[in-house]
């Protein structure tokens, strides 16, 4: 079966051809980083305006790389939901014409869910079920016990910020380009971990609940005095480093601590991840130091960041299991629970 996917949930705007969930044909992903660059962050009616000028063409490309014609497509998969309104309605209204046209289903996906399928996808023999879900991504950071593909329950999630937002949002006041994760990863290489004793957030009651807004706060506190006012503070290139390193030591201790004790909780030993932060080389090297007898599963590279080949991937089964495609009323959404369906 050829699924056309479809990503436009933020600032990329990607669409791929994967046949039966697996074999990726074409994968394009044309980036807004430069559009985005000088804010600092997303903008998202900029956003929007960008994937209407570059849907068709991806769509195009992708077509042009898989060597196939749109009449050969059995199925349109598309990222529904969560993300930002205008950019999902440019996507899921991209998905219904290509559908109402060539008189093909087409189904939406949970693009968190996506995020996680992409490392099945990239590690199709060594996956076990049951397993633990480890979402770490620009918008979201959250633990998902995973029975079989479509069945999921949520056992943790930030209550403020997701992990790489804060890494976006400590490059930013460092004066670092966005996106920031990257950066900070590159300057730690460099710091002292240990400078700086800053602690990412507990959530009192929810021991496998994340909080980084506090840790975010402290080091906008190092860098800019105590009540955050201070900007006659100069940083020496040193400093720089030290708060960068401090940071992210505190950032994926958290992450490494909660997720192993999860996994201990439930008794599983295979870790899927998905999203941006798992790019990070200093993450996968602290749980392979803490725990190196686990079943690590992380996306390949160019399934890691937004694509659509995961979208494709997930869509094949969202299909088989659903038995049917979505209606034309399907609606985006800004927010979707982590939810079993159907
Ligand atoms: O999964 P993704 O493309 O976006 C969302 O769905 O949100 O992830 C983008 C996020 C950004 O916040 C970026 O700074 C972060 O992933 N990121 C990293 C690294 N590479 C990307 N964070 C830490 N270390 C990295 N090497
Ligand atoms: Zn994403």
């Amino acid at each position: 079966m050829l699924v056309l996917g479809i990503e436009s949930t933020c600032d990329e705007t990607a669409c791929a051809i994967v046949r039966d969930g697996q074999d990726i044909l074409a994968n394009v992903v044309a980036s807004q980083i430069d559009l985005h660059d000088e804010y600092g962050g997303v903008v998202p009616e900029l956003a929007c305006r960008r994937h209407i000028d570059l849907m068709i063409p991806v769509i195009e490309q992708a077509r042009e790389q898989a060597k196939i014609s749109l009449d050969d497509i059995d199925l349109i998969a598309v990222a529904h939901g969560p993300g930002l309104i205008g950019a999902l309605l440019i996507g899921l209204n991209t998905a219904k014409a290509l559908s109402f046209a060539l008189q093909k289903p087409f189904i939406g996906v949970n693009h968190v869910e996506a995020h996680l399928y992409a490392a099945l996808m990239s590690n199709p023999q060594t996956v076990e079920f049951p397993c633990l879900g480890v979402v770490l991504s620009g918008g979201h950071t959250a633990l998902v016990l995973i029975n079989q593909i479509g069945e999921y329950e949520l056992i943790g999630q930030t209550v403020d910020d997701a992990v790489g937002e804060a890494f976006d949002k400590v490059a930013k006041m460092l004066d670092l380009p966005y996106p920031g994760g990257p950066q900070i990863e590159q300057l730690a290489r460099l710091g002292n971990p240990q400078r700086h004793s800053f602690k990412a957030g507990q959530v009192k009651g929810h021991p496998l609940d994340f909080s980084f807004s506090g840790l975010k706060t402290a080091v906008l506190y190092t860098i800019r005095g105590p009540k955050g006012q201070g900007s006659d503070i100069v940083l020496t290139d040193a400093d720089k480093t030290d708060i960068a390193a401090s940071f992210q030591q505190a950032a994926l201790e958290d992450i490494v601590k909660k997720t192993l004790s999860a996994a201990n909780r439930h008794g599983i030993k295979t870790l899927l991840f998905g999203g941006g932060v798992t790019n990070n080389q200093h993450l996968r090297h602290l749980f392979q130091v803490a725990a190196p007898s686990f079943n690590y599963c992380w996306p390949s590279a160019g399934l890691s960041l937004d694509n659509a080949a995961m979208i494709a991937g997930l869509g094949y089964h969202r299909y088989r299991l659903q038995g049917k495609g979505d209606e034309m009323e399907l609606e985006p959404l800004v927010r979707i629970p982590f939810h079993s369906k159907p």
